[in-house]
């Protein structure tokens, strides 16, 4: 069964390595992974861990490791084909049942009839009929070349307008109803789906069209149509602007409710802007933002109970993810848009560097619960204050906080510290059991007995696992790997042909998940694969470390030519000396 890439692209990403393990391991949170009991062999303290960031499992124990689909076929011992179907029947998914490449045909037609839609609502808003919709963009500020740059359309009021342009087109009514752009009604006829609205086209990472946003320009409701999942679009995978936005320079990605504010944020010079489409923040989208290199996210949400609700779960989505948050406080308007049309983009820049930072954000929500004039609530505030600070790894942030804290609750700093210390050692005790779990760990790894790897130059392999790693980490890195890079300079083969793969999916405009590379390898190999992964530590600075790796992997590289050059001119010279032992034999004879 070859299946096609974009279906196991998909079914990875929906599989969340977490949530599947979970069902047959208790897992318990340590650091960034979660440790269990390993399935795989007979252990009594855990040594099986799960990293959500890397969507990969590995034993420190026995040397099992691998993706999600890997991690079914040893489970429920299957075939890959099976584990594939078993998965994919839980999430939903219909697997592709005759060839691989009819799959990726289909999506490729769904993909062109969004696009030629994006074309035709475009065309639409400059022609008479859109001039209702192009007044009411403009009239909301945005200039004709951010109309233009989010390729913003207009849906006429018309029940087939659309229908007749695509027919054209060579499109058929069953792929238009499987993109949601048509409905069908009860006797069978079809019908637009977006009527006299302005059309957002949603775009997804690689920049294609998959799905749409319509918006009315009055106040009837629905304000917002949107696109419903499709073959070519999961609403809780793709974040709105993101194919702009991973282009940003800056180390922060911004995060807002609606499609009106990310624009209006580009539109005013924040092009690292993106939103969620129409629900909350999904885990997925969390994973998209912090698998882009960026450090940060700074929470935009609306400034009503609604937006500070959403805040509070965005960030406890993003936390995990090793993202730091931010969140931004803003009065007198009740959105970013709102905001930039009243003060302008300075005053948003300043709303920007005095944002919380989410500890800082979390006090704040948790003394709006209290009446801190009262002296029951005061302890009861301190003592939730503390359980929230206890957490903070860094003493002199602790401090600081705390004494925020202090401030606010009006009593003395050295309450609020020693509260502080005192649920700090609490925790401390607990985790200790676990700590010393864990620290056995690393000796255990370092052990070769499960090492099917075998480096002819170490030197230059351990970068090139780093390598490998990062660029599963920081695939944005990729580009600037390849033009200094060839997959022959790898010492190890294997490492190699991963670079390779990545490079060629690259070029074809793809980008490669750890999930999907390991469901593309063979399971030794992805087990190979995850077991190094897993063991790399993240990287503080992937720049440098990408710099480091490099410079060492061509040093290397350039050695063993030299080498391999030397030991060509020894056999040249043997030649010629052979050559001219024998002349001088038989010149004696
Ligand atoms: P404006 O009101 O035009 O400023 O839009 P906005 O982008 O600020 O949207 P708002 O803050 O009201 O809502 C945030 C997001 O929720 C929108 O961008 C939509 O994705 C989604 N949304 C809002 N209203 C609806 C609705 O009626 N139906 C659906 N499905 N989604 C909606
Ligand atoms: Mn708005």
């Amino acid at each position: 069964m070859a299946l096609p890439e974009s279906f196991l692209q998909e079914l990875t990403a929906r599989c969340d390595i977490y949530d599947i393990v979970s069902r047959y391991v208790k897992l318990k949170k340590s650091g960034s992974n979660y440790f269990g009991l390993c399935p795989f062999h007979n252990e009594k303290t855990p040594s099986f861990s799960v990293s959500r960031d890397k969507q990969i499992y590995h034993c420190f124990g026995c040397g099992a490791g691998g993706g999600v689909i890997n991690f079914i076929m040893r489970m429920e011992n299957m075939t890959f084909p099976e584990a594939v179907r078993h998965l994919a029947a839980q999430v939903g998914m219909e697997v592709p049942e005759d060839t691989g490449a009819s799959y990726g045909e289909k999506r490729k037609r769904l993909i062109a009839l969004c696009t030629e839609s994006a074309r035709f609502y475009v065309e639409k808003l400059y022609s008479p009929e859109g001039k209702g919709g192009l007044s009411y963009l403009l009239g909301r500020g945005l200039s004709p070349a951010t109309l233009k740059h989010f390729g913003l359309g207009f849906a006429p009021d018309s029940w087939d307008s659309l229908i007749h342009a695509m027919t054209q087109k060579g499109f058929t009514k069953g792929e238009m109803l499987e993109c949601g752009l048509v409905v069908q009604n009860k006797s069978g006829g079809v019908y637009d789906r977006f009527r006299n609205r302005v059309m957002f086209p949603i775009i997804d990472i690689q920049g294609r069209v998959i799905a749409f946003g319509g918006r009315v320009m009055d106040d009837s409701m629905p304000k917002y149509l949107n696109s419903s999942d499709t073959p070519v679009f999961q609403k809780s995978q793709n974040l709105f602007a993101m194919n702009f936005a991973k282009k940003s320079k800056g180390d922060f990605f911004l995060l807002a409710e609606g499609y009106m504010d990310v624009i209006a944020l580009h539109q005013a010079g924040f092009q690292s802007a993106v939103a969620s489409l129409g629900t909350s923040l999904t885990k997925e989208q969390a994973r998209l933002m912090a698998s882009r290199g960026k450090e940060q996210v700074i929470i935009c949400y609306d400034s009503d109970e609604a937006g500070k609700k959403a805040a509070q779960r965005a960030i406890d989505l993003l936390t995990p993810t090793g993202l730091k948050v931010r969140v931004l406080r803003m009065s007198g308007a009740k959105d970013p848009d709102e905001y930039i049309r009243k003060n302008g983009p300075g005053a948003f820049r300043d709303l920007l560097e005095k944002s919380d930072s989410d500890i800082q954000y979390r006090l704040g929500e948790i003394a709006a619960r209290f009446d801190l004039e009262e002296t029951q609530d005061r302890v009861e505030f301190l003592q939730q204050a503390a359980l929230l600070l206890c957490a903070i790894p860094s003493a002199v942030e602790r401090e600081i906080f705390s004494r925020q804290a202090a401030e606010k609750a009006g009593v003395s700093p050295e309450s609020m510290l020693e509260e502080v210390e005192r649920q700090r050692k609490r925790r401390a005790r607990q985790a200790r059991v676990q700590q010393e779990r864990q620290a056995m760990q690393p000796a255990r790894a370092a052990q070769p007995a499960a090492r099917d790897l075998r480096y002819d130059n170490v030197r230059s392999a351990r970068r090139e696992e780093g390598l490998v790693a990062l660029l599963f980490s920081h695939g944005e890195l990729l580009d600037r790997v390849s033009s200094r890079l060839q997959p022959e300079q790898f010492s190890s083969p294997f490492l190699g042909k991963i670079y390779e793969l990545l490079l060629k999916r690259r070029q074809q405009g793809e980008e490669t998940s750890l999930g999907l590379c390991m469901s593309l390898l063979s399971p030794e190999e992805g087990e190979t694969l995850a077991k190094l992964v897993a063991k790399e530590p993240p990287v503080q600075n992937p720049q440098r470390a990408l710099e480091d790796y490099l410079s060492v992997i061509e040093m290397e590289y350039i050695k063993k030519k030299n080498q391999t050059e030397e030991q060509d001119d020894a056999a040249l010279l043997e030649l010629a000396q052979r050559r001219l032992r024998r002349q001088q034999e038989r010149g004696g004879m």
